[in-house]
């Protein structure tokens, strides 16, 4: 693999201990997908962000690095963390992961990360441009940036984009060529998609078939919202492994199909009214019409849906026996506290959490200690991760179900 000088130097230790150790983990990298060279990024978004993934040991190998005093050479934001900062009490968060998210979060901030704790940067300010090579982790916020903005990135774990934000540096291969970018499978889209909810899943069966392999969508809407899109890339990214999907005359390089493919499709797939229902369907795995929580915003909620929610709760409240958590980025919610939207859902029995989310919070830990059995969520992903992640039963439907089972206290679609 060629490195330059000033690689080279980093390599054989000339810039301190952490940027040797990240130039190795780079070359290694690099060497098992055959890169032939690094290439300079200056832009990282970081997974590992949240305690409950990064364990004990992720903790101190971020706090050792922090100790060395290097700071990072990226722009760098932090990915959605295990507490709200202000409410981890009122969430019921235990104290011991506060603290210790705490120490995370402070060891990043002390190499220059900007702690916005979203998986949603490119709502707050993180927005490469088209063509950029960049270090992201976080599934949903990699298919957003590959397929929606048009920048480059491989998918990112902690060690890779750690090092690539004390570097500067990532390995050229994957999604940072031309020729890993084209279309695989065409998905031929005939249901009709009418909301947020239905692009989740869309994105939940395709994912399902394509594993890490890039969809082509024909025949969708060409005006589909930033939501929508958010919805879809997340629902790939967690059926499958897609990390980019093209919209033929809608995402940037898929101006045309010839253009997204460059080449023939290797399989078309059908997405009709029956592949909905059944995907649907597949995602409610609750059995009755209980309910203990409902949580929207997953990926976290733009300043969009939080004002549906509002409106929604203009003059309607939670049910007393349901807990309902809108997950979104603190500033986000900043704006939604000057709009007055915070006020209305909190009146209303709701709470806003900001910086977490339930797959990322000890949300099993939470679970065990208040007795609940069942989510209702919109989101495909949060209704995949919610058995494992958090022994919680989903039950899958759009916002408005959502809402009015937060209402009513029991699911009914
Ligand atoms: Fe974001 Fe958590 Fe969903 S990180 S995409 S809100 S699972």
């Amino acid at each position: 693999m060629y490195l330059t000088t000033v690689e080279e130097h980093m390599l054989q230790g000339k810039f301190g201990s952490a940027v040797q150790k990240s130039m190795q983990i780079l070359v290694a990298l690099g060497e098992i997908y055959d890169a032939e060279k690094m290439i300079p990024v200056s832009n990282v978004h970081m997974p590992g962000s949240s305690v409950v993934v990064a364990g004990d040991a992720g903790l101190s190998f971020v706090e050792k690095t922090a100790e060395t005093n290097v700071p990072f050479k990226t722009y760098t934001t932090l990915n959605t963390a295990a507490i709200d900062f202000e409410r981890w009490k009122q969430l019921g968060i235990p104290e011991a992961v506060a603290s210790k998210q705490k120490r995370l979060t402070n060891a990043y901030l002390r190499m220059g990360a900007v702690d916005c704790h979203t998986c949603t940067p490119y709502l707050v300010g993180n927005i490469p441009r088209m063509g950029e090579h960049v270090a992201w982790g976080e599934s949903s916020a990699i298919a957003f940036l590959n397929s929606v903005i048009g920048a480059r990135t491989n998918r990112e774990g902690g060690p890779s984009a750690l090092a690539s934000a004390l570097t500067g540096r990532t390995p050229f291969y994957g999604l940072h060529k031309d020729e890993n970018r084209r279309g695989k499978k065409r998905i031929n889209v005939t249901a009709e998609l009418r909301d947020i909810t239905d692009y989740g899943t869309l994105g939940y069966f395709v994912g399902s078939i394509c594993g890490t392999e890039i969809p082509v969508f024909v025949g969708m809407p060409q005006n589909p919202t930033l939501d929508q899109l958010k919805m879809l890339g997340a629902a790939l990214a967690s059926s499958g492994g897609v990390a980019l999907y093209h919209i033929v005359g809608v995402t940037p390089e898929a101006k045309t199909e010839a253009n997204a493919f460059q080449g023939e499709p290797s399989e078309t797939l059908q997405f009709g009214p029956t592949e909905l229902d059944k995907t649907r369907d597949k995602l409610s795995k609750a059995t009755d019409d209980n309910v203990d929580i409902v949580c929207l915003g997953c990926p976290h909620a733009s300043i969009l849906e939080i004002r549906e929610i509002a409106e929604y709760f203009n003059a309607q409240k939670v049910h007393h026996d349901i807990k309902m958590w809108i997950c979104t980025s603190q500033p986000v919610k900043a704006m939604a506290d000057r709009l007055g939207y915070t006020r209305i859902i909190e009146k209303a029995g709701g709470v806003v959490a900001c910086d977490t989310c339930p797959v990322l919070a000890p949300t099993k830990e939470i679970v065990k200690i208040l007795g609940y059995k069942t989510i209702v969520t919109n989101s495909a992903k949060l209704a995949h991760y919610a058995t494992g992640q958090c022994n919680l039963l989903p039950h899958y439907g759009d916002a408005k179900t959502c809402l009015s089972t937060a209402v009513n206290g029991r699911w009914k679609r």
